[in-house]
């Protein structure tokens, strides 16, 4: 097995780095183990191809968006009938009530429908839906959970260690970026995940200035962390109690773990949840959604592109694909494929591996191999170091992997073949790494 030539990668990086900023359009698409990121031409299916012409099966699905796969031909087929159409009519359309029909019938939660562009901004309206419904304005989110790049957003998503996170029982509230304001943080307050004890104390004390709980339901943008038998249940139900709303950040989760989310997945029914990423197979486009009493409190959504048509026809094709028989059948059965076939190269090396999978959401680390409640524990155990050379003598072979996290998304178009394929080049790699 040879590793891959990427000189004409090399190259574009440097030319692409005198115009633009970093030389990549999210800060993400250059891995911190990088010294370059990796230029793709196209992408079909669950492969990327890049600009040397090596072929990568990939499991980065455009940071979750790829769903059903690179290229899914009945939403480009949508999209470009939109196209011949006209792209941006700044007015609604047939398809948008279509759309938010079909959101209503498939999502627990979802009485109405309010539409954005990406996850950064359902979230951002989340939070001030709530807010607006509430009339008050602290909100109590989960250290180690990521909701966006907004000043308000960014706060704890992660940490160097776990003395930096603070006192489990208050913990610190973390800046992330230089030009982030200081006070980004006043009406956040940050707790661990998984422990309702203390997240009773806190709207015990503190509830009437509450305005909402919001989690991720299941902990996937660090971690993964998967909620402990009785943690969603019991979040909604002091939630209730202490007449706090909640919310589902479904970005991720959203139309991976089922068709109904998460939420659908558990059965817990939050008041207002967010989806983006998945929802139009890569079109830019998000979705909050929420009970109706909340959704019609007076605040009203504002934005360009807001309800597109074009992502209003990628979403509407998207949701139509994923209602299909068998997808999630087929996304269980790669998951444990790949579970299983990690787990046995686990044993042959001799390493503590971690593996789950849900849906389409799969995860994969080294350094433990038993469950982790928060992300304190996932930061003591997790072999960072190790899982980054995994992945970049990965990429090197052609499989493409999420570096520093360990949550890999599974597509429609997966086959059998990849993931044998996969754990194949795994099978060299930890030759390599565990010499
Ligand atoms: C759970 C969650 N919420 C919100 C976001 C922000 O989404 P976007 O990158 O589309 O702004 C992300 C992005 O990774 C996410 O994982």
């Amino acid at each position: 097995m040879k590793k891959y030539i990427t000189t004409k990668s090399r190259l574009l990086y440097e030319e692409n780095k005198e115009y633009v900023i970093d030389g990549v359009g999210s800060y993400f698409h250059k891995a911190k183990y990088q010294d370059y990121p990796i230029s793709m031409a196209y992408a079909k299916g669950s492969k990327l191809y890049d600009v040397d012409g090596n072929e990568y099966i990939d499991y980065v699905a455009g940071f979750g968006a790829m769903l059903l796969g690179y290229c899914p031909e009945t939403v480009d087929r949508a999209v470009t009938n939109q196209l011949k159409r006209g792209t941006h009519f700044s007015a609604p359309t047939k398809e948008l009530g279509e759309l938010g029909k079909r959101l209503t019938e498939m999502i627990p939660s979802a009485e109405q429908v309010s539409f954005q562009n990406s996850g950064t901004e359902v979230v951002m309206y989340a939070l001030r839906l709530a807010r607006a419904y509430t009339g008050r304005y602290k909100i109590v989110k989960f250290e180690g959970q990521y909701h966006g790049w907004s000043d308000e957003e960014k706060i704890s998503i992660c940490a160097g260690s776990v003395e930096e996170l603070g006192d489990r029982n208050c913990p610190n509230k973390i800046i992330h970026t230089k030009g982030q304001r200081l006070s980004s943080a006043d009406d956040l307050i940050v707790l661990p995940w998984n422990d309702l004890e203390i997240l009773e104390k806190t709207l015990k004390e503190q509830g009437d200035e509450i305005a909402a709980v919001i989690t991720e339901p299941i902990m996937c943008d660090s971690g993964p962390i998967l909620p402990l038998p009785g943690f969603l249940e019991g979040l909604r139900k002091l939630t209730i109690k202490y007449k706090v709303l909640l919310i589902f950040d479904e970005v991720i989760t959203g139309f991976r773990a089922s068709r109904g989310g998460a939420q659908e997945y558990y059965g817990v029914t939050p008041d207002i949840s967010t989806f983006a990423k998945a929802i139009a197979s890569g079109y830019p486009f998000g979705a909050v959604v929420g009970k109706k009493e909340i959704m019609e409190c007076g605040l009203h959504a504002a934005g360009t592109f807001n309800g597109n048509p074009l992502g209003t026809v990628a979403a509407l094709a998207t949701m139509e694909e994923i209602s299909k028989p068998g997808l999630y059948e087929h996304l269980e059965d790669m998951g444990e494929m790949l579970c299983e076939g990690f787990q046995r190269l686990a044993k042959k090396y001799n390493l503590k591996v971690y593996t789950r999978h849900i849906g389409g959401i799969f995860v994969l680390y080294f350094g433990f191999d038993h469950d982790v409640k928060d992300y304190r524990e996932w930061l003591e155990f997790a072999d960072i170091e190790f899982y980054e050379k995994f992945v970049k003598a990965m990429e090197e072979y052609g499989v493409r992997m999420t570096d520093e996290r360990g949550r890999e998304y599974i597509s429609a178009m997966h086959t059998v073949e990849d993931i044998q394929r996969t754990l194949e080049i795994a099978d060299v790699v930890l030759v390599e790494l565990t010499a």
